[in-house]
């Protein structure tokens, strides 16, 4: 979490900073501040709270003049959020600042340490203990005291330096979190993500884990941890300035949501050739290996996971392969059962996610075939995996995930039909239908998002209650728990998903006169099921808010409200009937008057344990 940026060039750097802290935003918004760097002298402005206090704090201050600087949005991990546990850092001499994405574990003991060699601490961070270090490092030569200093840090990290005696210099480090660098002409920076400097260039250097990179405006240096330089090339990426931007949309949650047909389209293209079958070329593991798999054990977290969860339905269903799932904090940490005939498949959207990383680390080192099924290209889960199958979703800087989650659900049935393809557990007509239904999706979907009314009309009359069930069968729970994350992360509504047929032992207890009970009704072999469920809500007086496929009218006689989404058949219906719940959650979040974009205590990539 966290996002740093910096840059050094010939322009006048305080908006640059600015303006790409506001786009690395997303990724913590507990505190920011900037350091800028003028004639020998570093000048720190911090502030609480969003980029919003921290524009208020700019606008009565200088900062003007220097074309060297630091930028930080910070997510707290170690220290609450305060100006004085905002960054940029100093050292003890004001001459060195830093700023820092990740976390330095043994981060007490070098504190320790250093305080009793005479280091004034100035907050309660984790981070500050690397500008002290670099300081005690320092002697004339900043990359020799950066590179001295990384040998005694240990956990995960990203961060950047610069001193009052290096007007030019600036000097990265990468151990697991990412950092990138942007090539200017004249200029450089380094950040977090692209988008921080995508409106001045999109070509772009990655650096790897343990390199470090040493910039001024007319050079960019990567080095190894024996200084040793490496060689990179520059890529130009083909995102430009306006996906980071709202085009129109109030806020970027509304707009993402609203590009989810795009993003199912293009997550397809190019591998559902109209010769038939599927291609998935990214996934560099044999064919002969894959069709040897009897066991796919899927990690993920949050919203990921619940993509997942989709796919233990459609993997079992279609390519009869058993399959194992679990939340990747738990994961890393079990004694899973793993051989190289279990195919380990990670999602994440960011790639960066830490407990996924380590969990598809694990399985790695247990022989497992690991893929990556990630929204974002060369993250570091591409890297820790065999092979990778992108979702194409685009830009998503709304925290909570949506156009990657209904991209992750189809990437992940993609991959369940090319196994099925491969065991020939599916006939071709069978395989060359779902296909053929697959495609229909997007524009079905653009059909849907036209008469979002419906759900703003719901979302009004409940949007007072405290508390809301929901409940599903099949494929229709992980949409449940789904729902039920969104609305509790933008609107801070208390939620609970369950399994409908185990709601009888216990939480029908929770159900009261009026309560709203959400429940995914659509068409499927446990509809009846999920009808003798809805009686039982009804018969304790609770609202019932239903899921359901269009042309059923008998629902609406068991139902307060109804949701209707598109006929598709069972397995992929998934892809449309999360999309009334993500706006439910969103419509009910705006009336409440929450920061739908930003929720509280959340940050976009989470990069800590
Ligand atoms: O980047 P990832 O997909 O690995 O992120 C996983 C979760 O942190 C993420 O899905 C989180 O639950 C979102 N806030 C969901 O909206």
């Amino acid at each position: 979490m966290c996002g740093i940026i910096a840059y050094t060039g010939r322009r006048q750097c305080k908006d640059l900073l600015y303006q790409g802290l506001r786009k690395l935003e997303y990724r913590g918004y507990d505190s920011a501040g900037l350091a800028v760097l003028a004639d020998g002298r570093i000048e720190v402005v911090r502030a609480v709270g969003n980029l919003d206090s921290l524009e208020k704090e700019l606008a009565g201050n200088g900062c003007t003049g220097a074309s060297i600087g630091l930028g930080h949005t910070r997510w707290a991990t170690h220290g609450r959020p305060s100006t004085k546990n905002a960054h940029p850092h100093l050292d003890c001499t004001g001459k060195i600042s830093i700023v820092l994405n990740g976390i330095i574990e043994n981060y007490q003991e070098l504190r320790d340490q250093l305080a009793s060699e005479g280091h004034k601490f100035a907050s309660e961070t984790d981070a500050e203990v690397v500008s002290h270090l670099v300081e005690k490092h320092y002697d004339d030569d900043l990359v020799d005291a950066v590179r001295r200093s990384i040998d005694v840090i240990s956990g995960h990290f990203a961060f950047c330096v610069i001193h009052g005696d290096h007007p030019e210099l600036i000097v990265g480090a990468r151990k697991e979190c990412p950092l990138l660098i942007g090539v200017g002409e004249g200029e450089n920076f380094i950040a977090s993500a692209i988008p921080a400097f995508l409106s001045e260039t999109r070509d772009v250097m990655v650096i790897e884990d343990g390199e470090m990179v040493v910039v001024t405006p007319e050079s960019i240096k990567i080095i190894d941890l024996d200084l040793q330089p490496v060689e990179r090339e520059v890529t130009r990426v083909s995102w430009n300035a306006e996906a980071a931007e709202k085009g129109g949309f109030e806020t970027f949650m509304r707009k993402e949501i609203f590009e989810q047909p795009d993003a199912l389209a293009d997550t397809m293209a190019g591998r559902l050739p109209e010769s038939g079958g599927i291609v998935l070329e990214e996934l560099a593991i044999p064919n002969e290996e894959l069709a040897q798999i009897d066991k796919v054990y899927i990690v993920a977290c949050g919203t990921s996971y619940h993509a997942g969860l989709v796919g233990r339905y459609v993997l079992e269903n279609w390519s009869r392969v058993a399959v194992e799932l679990d939340v990747a904090s738990e994961f890393r940490y079990r004694d899973p059962v793993l051989s190289p005939t279990t195919l380990v498949v990670g999602i994440s959207q960011s790639g960066e996610t830490a407990d996924t990383l380590a969990a598809m680390r694990q399985a790695r080192s247990q022989g497992a075939k690991v893929i990556a099924i990630t929204n974002i290209m060369g993250s570091q889960a591409t890297r820790d995996a065999d092979g990778i199958l992108y979702t194409r979703a685009g830009l998503e800087i709304g925290v909570a995930a949506t156009k990657t989650h209904v991209a992750q659900i189809a990437a992940i049935q993609l991959l369940a039909l090319y196994l099925a393809q491969i065991k020939k557990t599916l006939g071709s007509e069978e395989l060359e239908a779902i296909i053929a239904e697959l495609k229909t999706i997007p524009d079905l979907m653009r059909e849907y998002l036209k008469n979002e009314s419906a759900t703003h009309e719901i979302a009004k009359r409940y949007y007072q209650q405290p508390f809301f069930l929901y409940l599903g069968r099949g494929v229709g729970l992980p949409v449940c728990l789904e729902g039920a994350l969104k609305l509790k992360e933008i609107s801070y509504i208390p939620t609970e998903a369950y399994a409908a047929g185990e709601m009888k032992h216990g939480p029908i207890a929770l159900l009261d006169k009026g309560s709203p009970v959400v429940v995914v009704a659509t068409d499927g072999h446990v509809y009846d099921k999920v009808v003798s469920n809805i009686e039982e809500v009804r018969a304790r007086d609770a609202s019932v808010i239903a899921v359901a496929t269009e042309g059923n009218e008998r629902i609406n006689s068991l139902s307060e409200d109804v949701m209707y989404i598109p006929e598709t058949s069972e397995m992929l219906s998934p892809l449309l009937s999360v999309v009334p719940l993500q706006l439910l959650a969103y419509h009910i979040a705006q009336l409440k008057g929450c920061n739908v974009d930003q929720p509280r205590n959340l940050a976009k990539t989470v990069t800590v344990e």
